[in-house]
């Protein structure tokens, strides 16, 4: 290939590339402008136990006997390959989570319901924000997500 008509291809690409992002930034569906305090990684680990999230899935590095475990194959949480990409759509798993069914579920036919629903328990009516928000802050690192923007708080200086 010719390095003009590689160059032209190239800024092509760069072109579409741009668009791609622009396209996803804009729009009222758009997870633009969305932003949670801060969470505690502490805090998330004690909820995360407490809804016995380990019931279902599995995380690297935490364990509890206690929990009777639902399916043979439980849901892998964390990691490279998972669908969880942003810290959004790591906050639309738990709190919808049939939303979006991660990938490998698609195969495992009993962790989703006969109408294609995910059997993942829907949380909403007992879990606080402040509990949402610290289980996404403790699961986010295991994800390798980008992390968020926070909202910064300023100092108002009253003249
Ligand atoms: C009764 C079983 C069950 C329980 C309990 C459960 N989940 Fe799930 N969860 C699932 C199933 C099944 C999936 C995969 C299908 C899907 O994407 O909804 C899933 C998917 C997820 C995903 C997306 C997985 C990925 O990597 O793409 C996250 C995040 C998640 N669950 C978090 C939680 C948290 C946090 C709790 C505890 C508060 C919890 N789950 C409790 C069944 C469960």
């Amino acid at each position: 290939m010719n390095t003009s008509l590689f160059n032209g291809l190239f800024f092509l690409l760069l072109v579409l590339l741009t668009l791609g992002l622009f396209a996803c930034e804009s729009g009222p569906e758009s997870p633009k402008g969305f932003s949670l305090p801060q969470g505690d990684i502490a805090m998330g680990e004690t909820t995360f136990l407490k809804y016995q999230c380990l019931a279902c899935h599995t995380l690297d590095g935490v364990e509890d006997e206690s929990v009777i475990k639902v399916f043979e194959q439980p849901v892998r949480l964390g990691g490279r390959y998972s669908i969880v990409k942003t810290y959004a759509q790591l906050v639309t798993s738990i709190i919808n989570p049939s939303h979006k069914l991660a990938p490998r579920s698609i195969h495992l036919e009993s962790v989703v319901t006969e109408d294609g629903l995910s059997k993942m328990p829907i949380f909403n009516d007992v879990m606080t924000v402040t509990e949402l928000v610290n289980i996404v802050a403790f699961l986010q690192p295991k994800y390798k997500v980008k992390p968020m923007q926070y909202t910064q708080y300023h100092h108002y200086h009253i003249p």
